[in-house]
């Protein structure tokens, strides 16, 4: 397993209190979002998560600044990138944060798996400034030699290698891929080794996370999706092991542009875990509907909400995994 290399005593910034705060802030996402489930209406499920986001985020001590978010100021009235978000602007602890208050809108609206409300928070400067364009991901789980992976192989290239050192043949692997038109060549080369591939309909956070927990029993994660959600995967995999590689994908002039105004000059740029997510981060989820990893939100009888939701450390490695039963206030 890959260690975290972060001591705790270098680590001043971020807090321990701030660990289960963080828990708070994604259950009040959740939550908000859970009313819309099954809805019909990715827009107002996505609305209701990133409204009670912004409202936890505000209760807490500290001057926070979101560098990943729901988009550009011109286009995201709330939590936008550059917002400034906590009770202690100028005086708390200066945090970056990378949020995404509802991933799997369309899931949510659909009632399917895997929808969480999910951050990655750490020190000023700690996570990449992704634009939201595509990024080519590639993931495996922790145990393996570093630099097993590389988006410079090709696919077959890379599950040969991690079969090799799982001591399996290539056709014993699984690997996760959202299931999109534009992965058709993939999953028919994965197919043609003998892979199985699990398609995920959406949300490849989770789809992600799923290689560091064995009961998945997926080995590798492959294919493109949100760049977003390419940092906050990396944070967590920051916390629990697993490597990761991530790389921008542009599609049009105005693409580039946004990722020269982030200061990103070198496009083709390969970006390790710890280069999408460095120094000390706290990586915290909680299931909107039921998934691989997490629970989703239950509304039960006696008005009584349940939640599951997980905190992690990368300066101590430490994952939490935190049930919330949530009353009305009496
Ligand atoms: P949203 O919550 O923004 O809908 O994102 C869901 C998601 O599946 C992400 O997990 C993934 O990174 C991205 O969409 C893939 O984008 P696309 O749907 O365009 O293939």
């Amino acid at each position: 397993m890959t260690e975290p290399t972060i001591k705790p005593a270098a680590s001043k910034v971020l807090d321990r209190v701030l660990v289960l705060e963080m828990v708070r802030v994604t259950e009040a996402a959740a939550i908000g979002a859970s009313k819309l489930i099954g809805r019909g209406d990715e827009k107002a499920a996505d609305h209701a998560a990133v409204e009670a986001m912004r409202a936890a985020f505000n209760e807490l001590w500290m001057d926070g600044t979101v560098v990943i978010g729901e988009g550009e100021r011109d286009e995201a009235p709330m939590l936008y990138i550059g917002e400034k978000v906590g009770a202690a602007p100028g005086t708390g602890p200066k945090i970056d944060i990378a949020l995404d208050p509802l991933e799997g809108t369309t899931i949510t609206a659909k009632a399917g798996p895997n929808a969480l409300a999910v951050l990655a928070v750490a020190e000023e400067g700690g996570l990449l400034n992704a634009p939201d364009v595509y990024m080519d991901k590639l993931a495996v789980g922790p145990g393996y030699p570093e630099g097993i992976i590389s988006l410079d192989k090709s696919p077959t290239e890379n599950v040969k290698a991690v079969a090799a050192a799982k001591g399996v043949e290539p056709n014993e692997i699984i690997v996760c891929v959202l299931d999109r038109p534009r992965h058709t060549d993939l999953i028919a080369e994965l197919r043609a080794i003998g892979c199985g591939v699990v398609l995920i309909g959406d949300g490849d956070v989770a789809g992600v996370i799923a290689v560091t927990n064995e009961e998945t029993t997926i080995d590798l994660y492959m294919g493109s999706g949100g760049a977003p959600e390419g940092v906050l995967a990396a944070a967590a995999l920051r916390c629990v092991g697993g490597q990761f590689n991530g790389r921008l994908l542009f599609r049009n002039d105005d693409e580039r542009a946004r990722a020269a105004k982030w200061g990103i000059t070198d496009l083709n740029k390969i970006y390790t875990r710890d280069e999408l997510a460095k120094g000390d981060c706290i990586f915290a989820a909680t299931g909107v509907t039921d998934g691989s990893l997490l629970k989703g939100v239950k509304i039960h009888k006696n008005g009584v909400m349940t939640t599951e939701s997980v905190v992690m450390r990368a300066s101590s490695g430490t994952v939490r995994w935190v049930k919330g039963e949530h009353r009305k206030p009496r």
